[in-house]
């Protein structure tokens, strides 16, 4: 195992090791995919958040605030897809499926958006901070603008259920959309045995296995989970990857 400054870097151009560039094209153009709307399911899913996100917004504010949402994720696909590109122009093209079921899931109401957003943002910001100080140099200098971007979106979501909780009804159907949420955000992180996320720390593309960043999540949301007044789910019902 290397330490952080042992860990070499690499620049797009510059000569790599052929496992490293391998596990760099899998990475950006495969795994990435979440953050690309060249991909259909997350046009659909961006489809989605601005449906019901712009057209139910309670209020001209929070109108601007899902769009203001939605150009900050664009503006990620953009980034995302250019560094895949770069890497694999054909690869970055290709309509590439997404296996994180979340982006597959339907909502259609204000109080499940915010769950979304609290939940699905959230862990946007703990993989986005496996990039801060990547050992590839074009992904670690975008990646403190991506990590505030979404600790922005999922505070978005965070402020909305609170709002949402001020009323009984809301109460319940914050209730509904945690219980529906919260396991898929946790199976966001992948299988805790898969073999590549060894590989990735090892050269540096990563710092945590899928485990602990799944483990560092659970105990962060819960007292957020719990300061809304509601019920936190039991970590191990509803999920599909462990
Ligand atoms: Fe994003
Ligand atoms: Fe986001």
């Amino acid at each position: 195992m290397f330490t952080a400054s042992e860990i070499q870097k690499y620049d797009l151009n510059d000569d790599m090791p052929e496992d490293y560039r391998k596990l760099l094209v899998k990475l950006c153009c495969v795994e990435h995919g979440i953050e690309m709307i060249s991909r259909t399911a997350i046009l659909d899913f961006l489809t989605q958040v601005w449906m019901v996100g712009t057209y139910q917004a309670p209020s001209p504010y929070e109108r601007v605030r899902t769009a203001s949402y939605c150009w900050q994720e664009v503006g990620h696909s953009e980034l995302f897809y250019n560094i895949a590109r770069d890497l694999d122009p054909a690869l970055a093209d290709e309509d590439i499926p997404v296996t994180q079921y979340a982006f597959h899931m339907k909502f259609t109401t204000w109080t499940e958006l915010a769950a979304v957003n609290f939940f699905t943002d959230r862990v946007g910001m703990y993989q986005a901070n496996e990039w801060v100080n990547s050992s590839y140099v074009v992904l670690a200098k975008i990646a403190p603008m991506v990590v505030k971007d979404e600790r922005g979106h999922t505070t978005m979501g965070y402020d909305r259920l609170e709002r949402v909780c001020e009323s009984v009804k809301g109460k319940e159907e914050a209730q509904r959309a945690v219980e529906k949420w919260h396991p898929a955000a946790l199976d966001m992180f992948g299988h805790s045995e898969s073999k590549r996320q060894h590989e990735y720390i090892k050269w540096g593309l990563k710092k945590h296995t899928n485990g602990e960043l799944r483990q560092q999540y659970i105990q962060d949301v819960a007292p957020l989970i719990a300061k809304l007044g509601l019920d936190v789910p039991d970590e191990n019902k509803n999920r599909r990857f462990f």
